[in-house]
């Protein structure tokens, strides 16, 4: 299909409710015309994660304020669409079902083809919308609920090398935060801590750096700084402010080691030209200068898109949907909206990348 598309896209699986306008023409850039996405982290503040109830029931008060802001702010209207993109899974059943219930109640009442995106598949083809990337590339989804790395042969043709086996590293950033008495979203308090802190006065664990493959682990790591923290807390009765920084210090820059060698054997087993970040655990500075040095020495073209699309947001979804549309993938009002939802069907279910519901 070579025609310009405009697509709406929604996204509810998790604690962001979202919507976007995306226009794309054969051969160009995608034009984000808004995306519009409400957080709520206020919400759950007080209950350390996200609660699936209160989640679902923000996403079905919000969805619809959203899609008339992201239309607004577009300046389109129903009829210039031509199709409603929506995340069907994975995700907290509540809010993907919300979203799904939204996209065919539009899709029906304005007569639009209607397409149900894997949220995961909006993460790992954000590289194509924001720069063009083409197939095949390394994807690393790094954020609060995800951590895989995936061969992204095709929007629909997915091969995961390994993920993580307990925690995300996001998830571990914000228990990390929690522990040491800093705000949230913990990575990046933790990151702003670090960087007056001295990485080498605690060496932690760089968990499963001596097995092969691309499998992480980031719970371990956590709770040897739950070790740290409690011993100097017993002799000294609290942390000093030097304290706080050297344990960020020392535990972002053991994230950062797993995170590097572990995208080295990735890259050599794909044997692909790019590689790709989606996840909020993207923005970390120093993460990010490590995975740019990596891909320098390995000859291989780094690509971290704007941080407000390597987040959750409905831009990602729109793009999923687009893809899918031009391949003539669409669907009708038996979508189901799925918690689970594998991208790569034939590998092993992952254990973990749990806090958020983003078990995949
Ligand atoms: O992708 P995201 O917005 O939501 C999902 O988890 O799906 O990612 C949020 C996660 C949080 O755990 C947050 O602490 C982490 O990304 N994060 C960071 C940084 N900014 C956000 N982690 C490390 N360093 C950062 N600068
Ligand atoms: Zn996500």
């Amino acid at each position: 299909m070579t025609q310009a598309l405009t697509i709406l896209g929604l996204e509810s699986s998790c604690d962001d409710t979202a919507a976007a306008i995306l226009r794309h023409a054969p051969g160009g850039a995608a034009e984000i015309l808004s995306s519009v996405v409400y957080g709520q982290t206020a919400l759950h503040a007080d209950f350390g994660g996200v609660v699936p109830e209160i989640a679902a029931r923000a996403h079905a008060e919000k969805l619809d304020l959203c899609v008339e802001q992201a239309l607004a702010e577009a300046g389109v209207g129903l009829g210039d669409l031509d199709a409603v993109a929506v995340t069907a899974g994975p995700g907290l059943i509540g809010g993907v079902l919300s979203g799904v219930m939204c996209a065919k109640g539009l899709a029906a009442g304005a007569g639009l083809p209607l397409i149900g995106v894997n949220h995961l598949a909006g993460h790992a083809l954000t590289a194509r919308m924001t720069d063009q990337v083409d197939f095949p590339y390394l994807a690393l989804l790094v954020s609060g609920g995800h951590c895989q790395f995936l061969i992204v042969r095709g929007h629909d043709d997915y091969t995961r090398l390994g993920g993580t086996i307990d925690d995300a590293p996001g998830e571990a950033f914000d228990k990390t935060a929690k522990l040491l008495g800093l705000p949230q979203p913990g990575g990046p308090a933790v990151e702003a801590a670090a960087l007056a802190g001295d990485a080498r006065r605690f060496r932690f664990p760089r968990p499963l750096l001596d097995r092969d493959g691309c499998d992480m682990s980031f719970s371990g790591l956590k709770t040897a700084l739950r070790r740290a923290r409690d011993e100097l807390v017993d002799v000294q009765g609290g942390l000093t402010a030097t304290d706080i920084a050297d344990l960020s210090a020392g535990f972002q820059s053991a994230v950062c080691d797993v995170l590097v060698e572990k995208s080295r054997r990735a890259l050599a087993e794909a044997g692909v030209p790019v590689l790709a970040v989606a996840g909020g655990v993207a923005a970390n500075g120093p993460i990010r200068a490590g995975l740019t040095t990596l891909c320098a020495s390995e000859g291989v073209r780094f690509v971290a898109p704007p941080q407000r699309y390597c987040t959750d947001n409905a831009a990602m979804i729109a793009w999923a949907g687009l893809e899918r549309f031009r391949a003539g993938q669409f669907d009708d009002m038996t979508l189901a909206a799925r918690p689970r939802w594998p991208l790569d069907a034939r590998a092993e279910p992952m254990l973990g990348s749990g806090r958020k519901g983003a078990k995949a």
